[in-house]
């Protein structure tokens, strides 16, 4: 039996990935998930970017077990062509993990982009997520950056 059924979300799965999503994470954006979701369902973006999002579904219950969104970003670090592939958010339920929903889902993306064009695939995961590292690596990602990200307050001119 396949571990799990993976289709692009529909209307009907709202509801499911907007819970999911919170538990992803991080805050800045969870913000305003009703929003992003019009946005997704009306132009097909997040963020202003191209993106078509996977839901992956028990295959007799249907229960939601996780999601991948999946954008098309003109610029990947590291790599050579454009527009890339690229893993924007990956999410499996606890008690799914570890019997290849994650890479389901992955497929089910890599299948997207390269109807879209793409050549390459990217991703990028915080450097402590040892877990979402290992799950890369074991995917066939190469590692190609660690970067240190900044911010700056700017003052009124
Ligand atoms: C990362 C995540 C999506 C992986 O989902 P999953 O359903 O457990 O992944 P799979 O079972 O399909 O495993 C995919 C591969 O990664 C490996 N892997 C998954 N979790 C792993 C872990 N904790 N440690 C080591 N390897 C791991 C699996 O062994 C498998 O490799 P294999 O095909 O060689 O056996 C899931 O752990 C998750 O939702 N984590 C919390 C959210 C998160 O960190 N998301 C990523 C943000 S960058």
């Amino acid at each position: 039996m396949r571990v799990c059924a993976v289709r692009p979300i529909t209307a009907a799965d709202a509801d499911a990935w907007i819970s999911m999503r919170r538990k992803l994470g991080p805050d800045w954006l969870v913000g305003d998930l009703p929003a992003m979701w019009r946005e997704y369902i009306e132009h097909g973006t997040i963020h202003a970017l191209p993106h078509c999002v996977f839901i992956a579904r028990h295959p007799i219950t249907s229960e939601p077990l996780g999601f991948a969104e999946i954008s098309l970003r003109e610029f990947a670090e590291g790599c050579l062509t454009t527009p890339v592939g690229y893993l924007e958010g990956w999410y499996v339920e606890p008690e799914a993990r570890g019997r290849g929903v994650g890479s389901a889902l992955v497929r089910a993306g890599e299948d997207w982009a390269r109807r879209q064009g793409c050549t390459e695939f990217a991703s990028d995961a915080d450097v402590d997520n040892h877990a979402s590292i290992r799950a890369h690596e074991s995917l066939g990602f190469e590692p190609v950056a660690d970067v240190r990200c900044f911010r700056k307050r700017l003052s009124a001119p």
